[in-house]
């Protein structure tokens, strides 16, 4: 778990949720949550450029929507996503398809 004050200048923070680095991204306000290796070659998406909601991994750019997963360059290359949720200032990402409880 982590908090809000963890997240950068950028809205950005990595966290480990069991054992697997999770890139979070604040977007208009809400949190998205991606693993932060690429699928193709396991680029940090944490430090790629983002457009609206669009990472580019820093590698070779492959772009991935941080709501979805899906990567628009290579039909079905997908990275992995996270539910996530805040409570006050605490950042709860879900290790697999539903948030966990406080
Ligand atoms: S490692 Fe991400 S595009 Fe190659």
């Amino acid at each position: 778990m982590a908090t809000l004050d963890a997240l950068d200048a950028r809205g950005r923070a990595v966290v480990q949720v069991d054992g697997v680095a999770v890139a979070l991204f604040r977007v208009n306000g809400e949190l998205h949550a991606v693993a932060d290796a690429c699928p193709h070659r396991a680029g940090p998406l944490s430090e790629g450029d983002l457009v609206g909601y669009v990472v580019h991994c820093p590698l070779h750019t492959w772009p991935f929507d941080i709501r979805t997963g899906l990567c628009s360059r290579h039909p079905g290359v997908r990275v992995p996503t996270f539910e996530v949720r805040v409570q006050g200032q605490h950042i709860l990402v879900a290790a697999s398809g539903s948030v966990p409880a406080p």
